[in-house]
């Protein structure tokens, strides 16, 4: 296993045009060895162009790839000891689903007995070790899936597991335990898995880490905790988190304060140098409060909607011309018309530009 070192890399598809598009614009990551990873953002973003550039598949326009201190950039997929899983299973439709999992370990010559230990425990880990013996081309979507994750899984000496977008054919209640089996694999092989997805909630119950992308570029990297926090972007707190956050262009009235419309905000940011042009200020529906009275960054709405989730109420209100919505414990009783609404100063984070300050 190795940690993965993307060094300066960029890729375009049209390497001949005199002003290319970048599908992914320059930018220097590194994947920690046993890591736990996922790959998140909108269709189009780039993803599977990061991945095929870490297996092989794609050579980039620029930069390097590093195993360890090993340089790959120019090797073929099979000499990388990369697992990959696509997002339709890619399986030998004769071989039987012992024969499919085998199928690397006996490419690369592993004894029989071995084989035979390494494709049962997989089988057992994915729940196929009663169709061992079935061809795989009977089989369901996701069981063709589950083989094709098998195949990724029995190789122990694999630089890492690659998955793009992988449970797409699979109904949801597998999913949720195979990412659970996945979480397992991690933490028993210390395999470095990279999932690709652009479901935040696969994305959020996955992994450690996750690495947000949007147009080609990498906008922030960090645990669950802080993508939902401090979201280093207006989009990652827009593509994160349900509802997204609450976004506002606004004002510095002073260095600490910022005003939307009429109503006025404390916040813990320093303004010192902004252009208030570009302010905008992004806060949590899950940090709003409902008050019984007007306080330091309170304001008054009128609410349009009330909606009981069961473990939560969602309230949507409007201030001025802008909507505002609050996730509350259900118990609170909410107004039907007005309802003071507190944004704490804590929890409220100023962007320029679309980026945090
Ligand atoms: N083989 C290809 N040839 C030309 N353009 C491509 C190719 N693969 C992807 N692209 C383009 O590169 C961009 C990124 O695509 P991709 O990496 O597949 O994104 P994602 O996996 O996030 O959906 C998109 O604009 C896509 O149309
Ligand atoms: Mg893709």
């Amino acid at each position: 296993m190795a940690k993965i070192i993307l060094d300066n890399i960029a890729h375009t598809y049209e390497p001949n045009e005199s002003n290319p598009i970048f599908a992914l614009k320059e930018m220097s990551l590194s994947w920690a060895d046993g890591g736990r990873y996922a790959l998140l953002g909108p269709s189009g973003c780039g993803k599977t162009t990061m991945l095929n550039i870490m297996s092989g598949l794609v050579n980039p326009s620029h930069g390097k790839v590093f195993f360890d201190e090993r340089e790959v950039t120019s090797m073929i997929t099979e000499e990388r000891n990369i697992a990959q899983v696509f997002q339709f299973p890619v399986i030998y439709g004769t071989m039987t689903v012992f024969e499919n999992l085998a199928f690397p370990l006996k490419c690369r010559q592993f004894p029989e007995d071995q084989i035979e230990r390494k494709v049962k425990e997989v089988a057992e880990i994915l729940n196929l070790q009663d169709y061992l013996n079935n061809r795989a081309k009977g089989l369901t979507a996701d069981q063709k899936q589950l083989i094709s994750l098998g195949r990724g899984l029995v190789r122990e000496d694999v630089a890492a597991i690659l998955m793009d977008e992988p449970l797409t054919v699979i109904d949801p209640d597998l999913k949720f335990r195979l990412r659970r089996k996945l979480k397992e694999i991690n933490d028993k092989y210390k395999t470095t898995l990279i999932y690709v997805t652009h479901d935040q909630n696969e994305a959020m119950t996955f992994a450690d880490n996750i690495i947000v992308m949007d147009q080609g570029e990498v906008v922030q990297a960090g645990s669950p905790k802080d993508l939902f926090e401090r979201p280093q972007t207006t989009f990652v707190g827009y593509f994160i988190g349900s509802p997204a956050m609450n976004l506002y262009e606004c004002s510095a009235s002073s260095k600490n304060e910022i005003s939307i419309g009429a109503n006025s905000f404390k916040v813990q940011t320093n303004i010192n140098n902004s252009n208030s042009e570009n302010l905008k200020l992004g806060i949590r529906s899950e940090y709003i409060t409902v008050e019984n009275e007007h306080s330091d960054n309170s304001l008054e709405a009128d609410v349009i909607e009330v909606e009981d989730f069961g473990n939560y109420k969602l309230v949507t209100a409007s201030f001025d011309s802008f909507k505002i919505k609050a996730k509350v414990k259900r118990e609170l009783d909410i107004p039907s018309e007005k309802v003071i609404l507190k944004l704490p100063a804590e929890h409220c984070c100023i962007y320029e530009d679309n980026k945090l300050i």
